[in-house]
This record gives C-alpha cells, sequence and structure tokens, in this order.
C-alpha cells in the first residue's frame, strides 16, 4: 500500500526507533512511496543505512505511542503547495533567512551603493582636475573586504543584482568585488585583496577621457570606434601615473586587463607572464562581469553562459588554470543568479554550495506556473526533492517580471 506523504515527519534514518511508521524513504532527491511500513527491528533500520537511505518520513498518528521524533527541520512536515506533485516528489520548506541573513545582505547593499557613489565622485573629481587621494577608496576596499569575510555570497549577491545606474559605475565595483573574492578564494593576503580591490574600482578609470558619444553609444561600436575605446588603456596610464601610493598590484590590474596571453591585447600587447597574476585574473574578472551586463545594445549572459565563453577564451586570452579556479570561486550558480526550479518557481541563489554546486540554497519569490508572485521560500537544495532546471539571466527575468528585483 503507498501512503501520501502529508503530515508526515522528515527525519534523519539516525533518528529512527522502532515503533515508528514509515510512509516514505529517501536516498537522494526522490522520496520512495513503496517501503512503507512500521520499523519493527533494528535490522531493518541497519537495512535502510546499507541501501543509502538518508532520510525517512515518518507518520506520527500510525506509529507507537512512546516514539520520540526529532524532525530534520521543524518547517519540514510535508504539505502539498502550488499545484499537484508526482507521486515521489515533494518540496521542503525552510522558514526564511535560515541561509543569507538579509541582515549581511542589506550591509552588503549599502556597501555596494556607497562604493558607487564614491566611483562616482572619483571620476567627476578627476575630470575636474581635482587631486585624488586614495584615502577613501582605501576605506572602502577595508569594508568590502571584511564584508567578504564574513559573508562573501552577500557581497557577490548584492554586487550581481544591479540597480542600472551607469555601466562605468556598475562595472567598476563589481570587477572590485570580483577580486576580491577570488582573491580570497585563491589565499591571497588581505593586503593584496585591498589592492585589487582599489584597482578594480579604478581599473577603467581612463573612460573619463573617451568621448561621451563613444562611451554612451547604445550599438555596436564601429572599428574605428572600438579604436578609440581602446585609447581609455593609454589615458588611465596617464591619469593613474598622478595618484600617490598606488600598489604595482593595483597598477596591475588597471594597465592589463584588457592584455591577452598570446599577445594579441592591448594597450601593450603583453604575452604570456609578461602579464602579472593579478592582471591575469583582471582579465578574467572583466571579461565575465562585462558579460553577465545587460547594456542598451545586448542583453547580459547567465553566470553559466558566461563560463562557457570564458573557458571558449583559453588558452589563447585567458589562463585556463585561472578561468576553472574563477568558476570554482563562483560555483556553478553563484550568489545573485537568478534560477528556475523543476516545480516551476524562481528565485535567486542566496548561498552557493562549494561542495555540491548544483545544490545552492535559493530564495524563491516566483512561481512561473502560477504566474504570480508566491510567499518568499528559502530552499536549501541540498535537503529538498527540488533540483534547479535551469540559470537565468536577470534580462530573461525581466521580460516575465519587470520588477523583480524588489521582491528579493
Ligand atoms: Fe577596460
Amino acid at each position: 500500500m503507498q501512503y501520501s506523504l502529508e503530515e508526515s515527519i522528515k527525519l534523519s534514518v539516525d533518528d529512527i526507533s522502532l515503533g515508528m511508521f514509515i510512509t516514505g524513504v529517501q536516498k537522494r532527491k526522490r522520496v520512495n512511496l513503496k517501503q512503507a511500513g512500521r520499523i519493527s527491528s533494528r535490522e531493518q533500520i541497519i537495512t535502510l543505512r546499507e541501501n543509502g537511505i538518508k532520510f525517512v518520513w515518518v507518520n506520527e498518528k500510525l506509529s507507537d505511542r512512546h516514539c520520540f521524533y526529532k524532525p530534520v527541520n521543524q518547517q519540514q512536515v510535508f504539505h502539498h503547495e502550488e499545484q499537484t506533485i508526482p507521486n515521489e516528489l515533494s518540496h521542503t520548506q525552510f522558514p526564511e533567512n535560515t541561509s543569507l541573513s538579509n541582515v549581511e545582505y542589506g550591509r552588503a547593499k549599502e556597501l555596494i551603493s556607497e562604493a558607487k557613489q564614491l566611483v562616482q565622485k572619483l571620476l567627476v573629481d578627476m575630470q575636474d582636475n581635482k587631486n585624488v587621494t586614495l584615502n577613501d577608496v582605501e576605506i572602502l576596499a577595508d569594508d568590502m573586504i571584511e564584508s567578504a569575510f564574513i559573508n562573501t555570497d552577500a557581497l557577490l549577491c548584492a554586487s550581481a543584482l544591479r540597480n542600472k545606474d551607469s555601466y562605468l559605475l556598475e562595472h567598476s565595483v563589481n570587477v572590485a568585488c570580483l577580486l576580491i573574492s577570488f582573491g580570497k578564494y585563491l589565499g591571497l593576503t588581505k593586503a593584496i585583496m585591498k589592492e585589487l580591490a582599489i584597482g578594480g574600482i579604478i581599473h577603467d578609470i581612463g573612460k573619463i577621457e573617451v568621448d561621451d558619444a563613444i562611451l554612451q553609444k547604445p550599438a555596436k561600436l564601429s572599428p574605428e570606434e572600438f579604436e578609440e575605446m581602446k585609447k581609455h588603456q593609454t589615458h588611465a596610464e596617464k591619469i593613474i601615473n598622478g595618484i600617490d601610493g598606488l600598489s604595482q598590484t593595483s597598477r596591475d590590474v588597471c594597465l592589463m586587463h584588457h592584455e591577452k596571453l598570446d599577445g594579441s591585447g592591448y594597450p601593450r600587447g603583453l604575452s604570456g607572464d609578461q602579464i602579472s597574476l593579478y592582471g591575469k585574473m583582471a582579465c578574467v574578472v572583466d571579461i565575465y562581469d562585462a558579460l553577465t551586463a545587460d547594456r542598451v545594445y545586448k542583453d547580459g549572459v547567465s553566470p553559466l553562459e558566461a563560463f562557457k565563453i570564458l573557458i571558449r577564451l583559453t588558452p589563447y586570452h585567458l589562463d585556463t588554470d585561472l578561468v576553472y579556479k574563477f568558476i570554482n570561486c563562483l560555483s556553478v550558480y553563484p550568489a545573485g543568479s537568478i534560477v528556475q526550479l523543476d516545480d516551476y518557481r524562481v528565485g535567486v541563489v542566496c548561498e552557493s554550495n562549494k561542495s555540491n554546486p548544483l545544490e545552492p540554497i535559493v530564495k524563491c519569490f516566483y512561481s512561473l506556473s502560477l504566474k504570480e508572485q508566491v510567499n518568499i521560500t528559502v530552499v536549501d537544495l541540498k535537503n529538498s526533492v527540488n533540483v534547479i532546471k535551469q540559470a537565468l539571466s536577470p534580462s530573461e527575468l525581466e521580460k516575465i517580471i519587470p520588477n523583480f528585483r524588489e521582491y528579493i
């Protein structure tokens, strides 16, 4: 006989006791309802473990009265939701905020906003030929690194969910955030991470000298316009020579982020090891952020698509080892990326899963089947029967839910 999982409690296989009535067993994602029955011997428990069963669903009413229950999570009493679910699938709901703390995310969002204001001020000061000092940028870099050490995913999430401010502001801050995360992943010192962040903030500073008509052009640049755009790197060299106390690391990020390993990049056509590690990191990060950003003339791609393109750019343009390390650093579904689950819920990844990249923690806020906003539910895919069906780019989601950022 097959029992419904309604009102059943999910327990770890280690917490089963004699007399419990099992309505379903779960090895990996799927709940098997065909092995229902009462646990009447220790051997049955051992057999379940030997068969790799991780969780069982127990009906309290059908179990012996003396049984003690230790649910995997108090919220995991099974309920049908949204639509009829195939008989071997179930949902696992977790209370909001079990993962990404709203406090940390809020703080990271404020930091990103402050960073953009600072970059804006920096650009205006430079255009006005005012003396630029690094004091404020250094303080900001310290705050960003501190935020990354408290919760890297909160910082990445806040930077990935762009507000559609000026591209230059967004891109400069995002490159800084990504370089901090990448530096942390590679085990670089905080001092180097700070220099990387400063380099990221100023890396496109030369664009203040590029004609606005080219910079803001709502279409792909012509070859002549592209040649003009490339000059932002020669402008950058002059500009950063006037900044006191800029480290070599920050200089490399700024001046090498368009160089390519085969020597076909600019401004100097450096190749191989002429490009420092920090320059090579900046090349990867700069391209990734440009690919995932929406521009007037093109929609940003999902992180997954961007990773494929980065891999295609190895080994001639980008360092193969570094590209794979960067992908591992962000994980297949990075914090801030948008995903659709197999039950048609859509959410934002709020915490990546380094040990199993396909099972991040997702904050679901919309149902594509119901075509409406749903109660925000944080789904930890490592403990859920749901799986990710596909990654979506923010622009794809915007076509369905124009104001989706308000839901998050
Ligand atoms: Fe650039």
